[in-house]
């Protein structure tokens, strides 16, 4: 191609985007109303309600009178309603149970006096359907039901057994680099007589080593990547596999924070393949101080398959068009990834570099998404051709989750201890949605969907399908839309079931997981993607529903 040729395509592609922008169309941005406190964490709760949380500091949202930092968000009306915590949620996570019970864990010691230490609590809401959060309440109650140890920035994962596996963290406020870790994981409900387990890489991977990536594997096992380190966990025989290091010294736990991300799962063989993507190649020893926030992040995405021949093989590694710091890579129904938010120079965390911008350590915000496009040659996945840009930075303790709807809800970012404005990084309430085209097209539609499935079984559901899309280029998404903060979309994972339409193609004949390794029993969305426009999502509870832990079901693949 000409140098001619390839510039009018970069301006046909420029105008495309344009005009989509413009009229709507296409990939594009929609800020619509402002979250009240700053959406630090997001988790999908039911098909209009999404959870947020933030830390007690003086967000406008009011409840009791005084600050909150928990919302119910309304997907519908965008708008948010203050939930009632009595533990500060500071740098918490969370995921399901098996029984559909959301659970948050850890937190800090607070700042403010009246409001309980977080660091080891454990927040119960049981299901919860109203799209305000009307008659949904989350017991908070540190003193009496807690974590077995202190964890500050831990992560959370939905195991086979429908229990949630906490792991990391610190024990006190450290600035910075974790100085004092806690090397170790545990369960909810507990295992083990309720005695955490060392875990031998978070003392490898230290300092840089808090919300470690970890990533549930369809046969049970835990892939884990702490700082430049990478193992498989195995829970039951509760050893670790040490795998290749994430190539060229790249990190990527808190505070060098990169998304990593299991690619979707297809059947018969569910081979999983995991993606890092960003982070940082500073040295985990320099000081803090002699740090800067125009020290260019990573590039890097780094692919495994975690098979014994893709181990054998190691990383393949391809670059972003950008160096990402706190990115998040969000799981679409037809399979592409969106690597969305983030910085391209600096680092995570506050006030802790030696040239902050106000209290931010990261800079350079990254305003244009990029799709991840998984089965693509390699150097042809990643493109931001049709996506738009945003003015709005979405830096440290930002969030970007799927939403039933099929958008994405992007919320958050706010590099300051309290809540500040009027500075280069302030605290950011607008929530915006970056709608993929199937918002704006004729969408087929699935109805008839029974609320619980079983594993290795088939179902029917009914669908509708537009006239001018192809039935014969189906795909059917079985979702955990995850739990996102600080760059990690913590249980997301997507497994697609074999779908076969029938009755001239009004029913759907779906063949569920396997097993119970493959989807972790729990909630879950199903969405239909036909040529390539993608339903609106329909919850549905894997497994019976009961409470972790829960036996093995269904057959192995
Ligand atoms: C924002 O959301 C409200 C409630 O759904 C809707 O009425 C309004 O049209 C939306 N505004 C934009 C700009 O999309
Ligand atoms: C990987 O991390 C370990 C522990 O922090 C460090 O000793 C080692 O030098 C790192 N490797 C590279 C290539 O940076
Ligand atoms: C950090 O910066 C100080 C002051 O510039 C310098 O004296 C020191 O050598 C630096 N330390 C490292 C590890 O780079
Ligand atoms: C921050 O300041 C700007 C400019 O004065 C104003 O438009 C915006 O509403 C303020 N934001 C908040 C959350 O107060
Ligand atoms: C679902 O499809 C079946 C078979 O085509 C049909 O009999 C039934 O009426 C449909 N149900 C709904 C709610 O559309
Ligand atoms: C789900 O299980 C958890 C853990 O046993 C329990 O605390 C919660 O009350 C259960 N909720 C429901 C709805 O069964």
């Amino acid at each position: 191609m000409s140098r001619n040729s390839i510039f009018s395509k970069l301006l046909a592609f420029t105008l495309i985007a344009r005009l989509a922008a413009a009229t709507g169309t296409g990939w594009h941005f929609v800020q619509n109303g402002t979250s009240g406190i700053v959406a630090l964490e997001s988790v999908i709760m039911s098909d209009n309600l999404a959870i947020l949380f933030d830390r007690a500091t003086n967000d406008p949202l009011q409840i009791d009178g005084h600050t909150a930092w928990g919302a119910f968000w309304n997907l519908e009306t965008n708008t948010a309603t203050p939930l009632r915590l009595v533990s500060d949620t500071l740098c918490s996570s969370g995921g399901f149970l098996s029984n559909g019970t959301l659970i948050s864990v850890g937190g800090i010691a607070p700042s403010i006096p009246w409001v309980e230490s977080g660091l080891q609590a454990i927040r119960v809401m049981e299901p919860c359907d109203d799209p305000n959060g009307v008659g949904c309440s989350m017991l908070d109650d540190p003193e009496n039901f807690h974590l077995a140890t202190t964890r500050w920035y831990p992560s959370s994962l939905r195991i086979f057994d429908g229990s949630l596996m906490i792991v990391g963290g610190m024990h006190e406020q450290t600035p910075f680099y974790n100085t004092d870790p806690v090397n170790s994981l545990e369960f909810f409900p507990s295992k083990d007589g309720g005695v955490p387990r060392p875990l031998d890489v978070l003392a490898r991977a230290g300092p840089v080593n808090t919300f470690p990536r970890t990533i549930g594997l369809p046969d049970g096992r835990v892939f884990m990547a702490v700082g430049n380190q990478t193992i498989i966990y195995d829970i039951e025989a509760n050893t670790e596999t040490r795998l290749p290091n994430i190539p060229n010294g790249v990190r990527v736990t808190n505070p060098l924070d990169g998304a990593v991300v299991l690619l979707p799962l297809h059947p018969p063989d569910y081979t999983p393949e995991v993606l890092i993507c960003g982070g940082s190649t500073t040295s985990d020893q320099i000081p803090s101080e002699n740090l800067s926030t125009q020290t260019p992040a990573t590039d890097q995405c780094s692919r495994m398959t975690l098979t014994q021949e893709g181990i054998q093989r190691g990383w393949q590694i391809e670059r972003m068009l950008e160096p990402r710091i706190m990115p998040e890579i969000v799981l679409m129904p037809n399979g592409q990834g969106v690597i969305i938010n983030g910085a391209q120079t600096g680092y995570a965390s506050m006030s802790s570099v030696g040239d902050p911008i106000g209290g931010s350590n990261a800079d350079h915000p990254a305003f244009t998404p990029s799709l991840y496009t998984p089965d693509a040659p390699l150097g042809q996945r990643i493109s931001n051709r049709e996506m738009p840009t945003t003015d709005i930075p979405r830096m440290y303790h930002s969030t970007a989750t799927l939403t039933p709807q099929g958008n994405i809800l992007v919320g958050g970012s706010n590099p300051n201890p309290t809540i500040v404005n009027g500075t280069t990084y302030p605290s950011e309430f607008r929530i915006e949605y970056l709608n993929p085209p199937s918002m704006t097209s004729d969408r087929p539609q699935l109805s008839n969907v029974p609320k619980q499935i079983a594993y290795n079984a088939e179902f029917d559901v009914n669908v509708t399908i537009p006239k001018n899309l192809n039935p014969n280029n189906i795909k059917v998404a079985l979702m955990d839309l995850g739990f996102s903060t600080h760059a990690f979309h913590q249980s997301q994972l997507l497994v697609f079931m074999e779908g076969n339409l029938k009755d001239n193609n009004r029913r759907l004949t779906i063949k569920t997981p396997p097993n119970n390794r493959v989807y972790p029993p729990g909630p879950a969305w199903i969405y239909l993607t036909v040529d390539d426009v993608s339903s609106v999502g329909v919850r549905v509870m894997v497994g019976n529903g009961a409470p972790p832990p829960v036996p093995d079901q269904g057959v192995s693949h």
